[in-house]
């Protein structure tokens, strides 16, 4: 493993543009569930009844009740060592883009950490460098942390397939943050635009299009990219999954970090066969 280690380390570090690509499997270790592995959402309920646009026509409440569950499982998950090694590792070397299929929020919670932890020593880059300086009064505190929320927006991810802490109204599209607590019990109950049309999770559900710029912001980083740092996704669903072939397609070099098999192994320049928490760490510490 440790020469793996050090070859991807190399490759990413040559690459002068890395695009980092996630998908379930980098929040397994904080609780999600991923979707095909043991134990996955598609072992136990059914995509054709609780992801798709018919399924919410047939039933909102059903659909509602599932993505409240849904919520209230990421609620109680905190970031893992590999969200936040991620976004430690863009915010100081910069030119790196963070894809992700995911709709939880862990990427995001992952980036705040980091760049706390980063503030607090006194190393956030750009803008935010030296402000707020260590071991200073409150005011340098509130300085840091309002660093450190904007430095953790600038690594973001673009999201191929949306948000569950959002949502779209069904009849004006207008999409909001939404996180409360969702009562499902009845359809007259349900979350309500302020035009009266129905809200739905703001996802991508099965045979629906991806949101056109994220697919084109993404697939774009993607092809100018030296390498991929593949993590966490089987590579099964389209068109999302075609994002590493822009990069291998251009010549940029594959990474993959998986416990399982994926659909990236052929292509792969570095294979590393573990948990993201566990080995995402390794390759981005002074990469
Ligand atoms: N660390 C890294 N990878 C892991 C871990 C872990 N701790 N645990 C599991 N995995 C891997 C699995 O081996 C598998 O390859 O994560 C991958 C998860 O694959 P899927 O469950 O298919 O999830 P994903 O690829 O993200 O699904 C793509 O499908 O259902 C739709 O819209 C949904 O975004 C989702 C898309």
């Amino acid at each position: 493993m440790t020469a793996d280690l050090d070859r991807a380390r190399e490759l990413l570090a040559r690459a002068e543009r890395v695009v980092v690509f996630t998908g379930a499997g980098v929040s397994a270790e904080s609780g999600v569930p991923t979707f095909r592995g043991p134990g996955g959402l598609w072992k136990t309920f059914r995509p054709d009844q609780l992801a798709t646009p018919e399924a919410f026509a047939r039933d909102p409440r059903l659909v509602w009740e599932w993505y409240g569950w849904r919520r209230e499982v990421l609620a109680a998950c905190r970031p893992n060592l590999a969200h936040v090694a991620i976004a430690r590792w863009m915010l100081q070397r910069g030119g790196a883009t963070l894809v992700t299929q995911n709709v939880d929020d862990l990427h995001e919670r992952g980036a705040v950490e980091a760049a706390l932890g980063l503030a607090r020593q006194g190393c956030l880059r750009g803008a935010a460098a030296g402000v707020g300086c260590p071991g200073g009064g409150e005011a340098d505190e509130a300085a840091r942390r309002a660093a450190a929320f904007a430095a953790a927006e600038s690594v973001a991810p673009i999201r191929l397939h949306g948000s569950i802490f959002h949502a779209r109204c069904t009849r004006c599209g207008a999409r909001r943050e939404h996180r409360g607590r969702v009562d499902a019990s009845n359809e007259a109950d349900l979350p309500r635009c302020a035009c009266g049309g129905l809200l739905r999770p703001d996802v991508v559900w099965f045979g629906e299009a991806l949101p056109e710029g994220a697919l084109r912001a993404a697939f774009g980083a993607a092809a100018s990219a030296g390498a991929c740092l593949v993590i966490g996704t089987a590579g099964a669903v389209h068109p999302a999954a075609g994002l590493v072939d822009e990069t291998a397609g251009a010549g940029g070099r594959v990474v993959v970090v998986d416990p399982g098999e994926t659909a990236y192994d052929g292509m792969a320049d570095v294979r590393l066969w573990g948990a993201a928490g566990e080995v995402v760490p390794g390759i981005l510490r002074d990469a």
